[in-house]
């Protein structure tokens, strides 16, 4: 299947590279489509990316011509991802502050499909606090960086800021369209442990690593599904091809999950993350003081994502599968939360003991659905997770057809 890429190139001596790009990603097999910003259009002309992709090359948001040929919403509509290369240390921090005013930032803005860029610039404005800053303020909302690579930069200094070659940038592309059962659907994973603040410096949480459900991730991706992941604070990094969102409470996991469901309603759901039954009722705004006296912390119901999202319609409902992380008795507790969730799988782990759940590389599940059940004996969480994920497909096409 051809897959649609919009090219933004910004103002940056890299901008060369990104005709060479063109071609390398048609090689792929992508349809490709440019935009530019003035201030690329006067490093490589439009012309040469007109040429080469064999469309007209949007450079301008404000312009009526090119308004009434290929709007920027419809832009955004257009393609499966957008790659920026070269990104440049302006258009980050535009980027990161939601601005719009040109044609790459208002399409980056109005886009609901994966954004990669591929930065370039000098080693003291990559390493900036500010830069950095921005970095992960993309990257906390799903953007992924490609590079940038180390080398000789245009300034004539050597060292971290110079964009990744057109070969480079394809091999990192080419981890995030890979084919596979699950080509053409999308998933929502939800992973880690959730933290509810008791004050500005304490927190309420559990021992969830996020092994399992980043694994997950990592296996559904490599079953060909388009996955974004909502992870509470893990010291994992972010895996390869999977959109990352980071939150930290169950309420801001709540709400990503649903603004996602909302935009583009996945295939697929997984609940694998820790999240906090219960709250701080108040969270104080200093930190809590010590006193002679005992203390009683005084909780409220956080809601339960997993049931809110199998309670969807039809129509914006995905295909759920949930956990049952239990200290005892996995099978008959397992049952009862997958009648009670209203989930089409679960899979139910024993924790607090030596081995598997919470941390630990290993783990096992007991698989339950309506009419089955299987074991996964303890193997480690990645080769878990992938015979996970048969399951998952197994279940999902039984359920839907025609997908
Ligand atoms: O992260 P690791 O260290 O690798 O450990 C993996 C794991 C043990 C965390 C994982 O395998 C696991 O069991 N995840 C679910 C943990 C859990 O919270 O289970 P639960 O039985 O309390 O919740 C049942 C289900 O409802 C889960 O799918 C959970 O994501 C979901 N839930 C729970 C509460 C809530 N407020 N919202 C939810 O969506």
């Amino acid at each position: 299947m051809k897959k649609n890429i919009l090219l933004g190139v910004c103002g940056g001596v890299a901008a060369y590279k990104s005709a060479e790009l063109v071609r390398l990603l048609q090689r792929e097999g992508f349809e490709v489509r440019v935009m530019m910003t003035a201030a690329a259009a006067r490093f490589v002309g439009p012309l040469t990316f007109q040429a080469l992709s064999g469309h007209p090359v949007a450079t301008n948001l404000l312009d009526a011509d090119q308004e009434s040929a290929m709007g920027h919403i419809r832009l955004a509509r257009w393609p499966d991802q957008i790659l920026i290369a070269p990104a440049t240390a302006h258009f980050m921090a535009r980027i990161a502050h939601g601005l719009a005013d040109d044609i790459l930032s208002a399409v980056c803005l109005a886009a609901r499909v994966p954004i990669r860029l591929a930065p370039a610039m000098n080693t003291a404005m990559w390493l900036n606090p500010a830069t950095q800053s921005n970095r992960q303020v993309l990257e906390s909302r799903g953007i992924r960086l490609l590079g940038p690579g180390q080398g000789e930069l245009a300034c004539g200094e050597s060292g971290e800021g110079r964009m990744l070659d057109p070969d480079e940038i394809i091999d990192r592309l080419r981890e995030t369209f890979q084919t596979g059962p699950l080509q053409g659907q999308s998933a929502l994973v939800t992973a880690g442990p959730t933290r509810e603040p008791l004050d500005p410096v304490r927190f309420i949480s559990n021992r969830s690593s996020g092994k399992m459900g980043y694994a997950l991730a990592e296996a559904l991706r490599s079953a060909g599904a388009s996955v974004t992941l909502v992870s509470g604070p893990v010291a994992l990094p972010a895996p390869p091809g999977v959109e990352l969102i980071r939150v930290e409470t169950a309420l801001q996991m709540r709400d990503a999950v649903m603004a996602r469901i909302s935009q583009a309603p996945p295939g697929l759901f997984v609940a694998c993350a820790a999240v906090a039954d219960y709250r701080p009722e108040h969270a104080a705004s200093g930190k809590i003081k010590k006193t002679d006296a005992n203390m009683t912390l005084s909780l409220t119901r956080n809601p339960d994502i997993l049931t809110e999202v199998a309670a969807l319609p039809p129509g914006s409902r995905p295909f759920c599968v949930g956990f049952a992380a239990e200290t005892e008795d996995i099978r008959r507790l397992g049952e009862e939360k997958r009648r009670c969730k209203g989930v089409d799988l679960l899979a139910a782990n024993l924790v607090g003991g030596p081995q598997g759940g919470f941390e630990d590389n290993n783990n096992a599940l007991t698989l339950l659905w309506a009419d089955g059940q299987a074991e996964l004996p303890m193997m480690p969480k990645r080769e878990l997770a992938a015979a996970l994920v048969s399951f998952i497909e197994e279940r999902f096409f039984a359920c839907n057809p025609s997908s």
